[in-house]
């Protein structure tokens, strides 16, 4: 898989992987919380604990593999990026019960001389038009079936990534833009959440775990933000009314946005949140959508 039609998926996704790729012991804080809203979800909901799928594991510094490994029987973990994967494996102590998995999640692959075509034009009306051309088509039948849990670990808003303008908020891009990658984010998300519907048991649950806005002097969401919470810390608190107009406002992060067809699907449960201190210059509010499988009747 890793040939040359995917490297400019691929290519983004392997240097941040590798800039984070020390970060295991700076995101304790991060694992730990992950850690609580899992045990809870697992608890609150009677999960079963067979099988695991965690979707963009990448190096699994942001995730209780400890915790994860002594609670399930079997992980599968999904990456574009095969050596963010090997470098979480090396953190883990049972190999055996892992399993790797390297698929692209965008579906962009044969799509690729539109994607250099957007990245060589500085045109803001042809990038619209050429975004328009994509057809994404998320494939994830090498993927095992009858998880208890999937796990959406943050890749949202990294999807995105290979044909994204620097500064990838919402507001701060050009009208047309921002619809069209919000547009192509959506299409993106709605297979997959069909197919991770398919994926899962009838019991199954889905964490969908989003990056939802940054807390950077660059993000257009920090000073709003700062003005309810009061401090970085206090963002975990911020009532969701907030969270709701700040959105519509579009200061959060492209790609944060979970697909229209969540509700056909899952049943909503309840939402988490959480406060990841990414480095010394910017943190990231993010939201855990717990959500459950619903028969799909057609
Ligand atoms: C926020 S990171 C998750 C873990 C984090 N990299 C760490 O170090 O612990 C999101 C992950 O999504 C993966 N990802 C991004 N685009 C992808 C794609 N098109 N297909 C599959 N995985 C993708 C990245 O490789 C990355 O590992």
């Amino acid at each position: 898989m890793q040939n040359a039609r995917i490297s400019n998926l691929l290519d983004i996704q392997q240097s941040l992987n590798k800039m984070s790729k020390n970060k295991f012991n700076e995101w304790l804080h991060f694992r730990n919380q992950n850690e609580f809203i899992i045990k809870e979800v697992i608890q609150r909901y009677n999960i079963k604990t067979n099988k695991l799928l965690l979707l963009g594991a990448g190096n699994g510094n942001d995730l209780p593999l400890n915790y994860i490994e002594n609670t399930f029987d079997y992980i599968e973990i999904v990456d574009i990026d095969e050596n963010a994967l090997n470098r979480l494996l090396s953190k883990v102590n049972n190999t055996d019960k892992f399993n790797k998995i390297i698929c692209d999640l965008t579906g962009l692959e044969k799509d690729v001389n539109i994607l250099n075509e957007i990245n060589s034009t500085d045109n803001i009306h042809e990038k619209v038009s050429l975004i328009e051309k994509l057809k994404p088509n998320p494939n994830l039948s090498d993927i095992s079936y009858d998880f208890d849990l999937v796990i959406n670990c943050n890749f949202s808003t990294q999807l995105l990534l290979p044909i994204l303008p620097n500064y990838g908020f919402q507001s701060l891009l050009l009208g047309d833009l921002a619809i069209a990658l919000g547009n192509l984010s959506e299409q993106i998300h709605k297979k997959l959440f069909e197919q991770i519907h398919n994926h899962l048991n009838s019991n199954g649950m889905l964490i969908h775990s989003t990056d939802t806005f940054e807390l950077s002097k660059m993000s257009p969401a920090f000073e709003p933000i700062l003005a309810v919470a009061g401090t970085i810390n206090n963002t975990v608190n911020i009532d969701l009314r907030y969270l709701k107009i700040f959105m519509e406002q579009g200061l959060g992060i492209i790609g944060y946005q979970i697909p229209a067809n969540t509700f056909k699907l899952f049943e909503f449960k309840t939402l988490f949140k959480a406060l990841w201190h990414f480095n010394n210059s910017k943190a990231y509010l993010v939201l855990l959508w717990i959500l459950k499988l619903k028969p799909v009747r057609d």
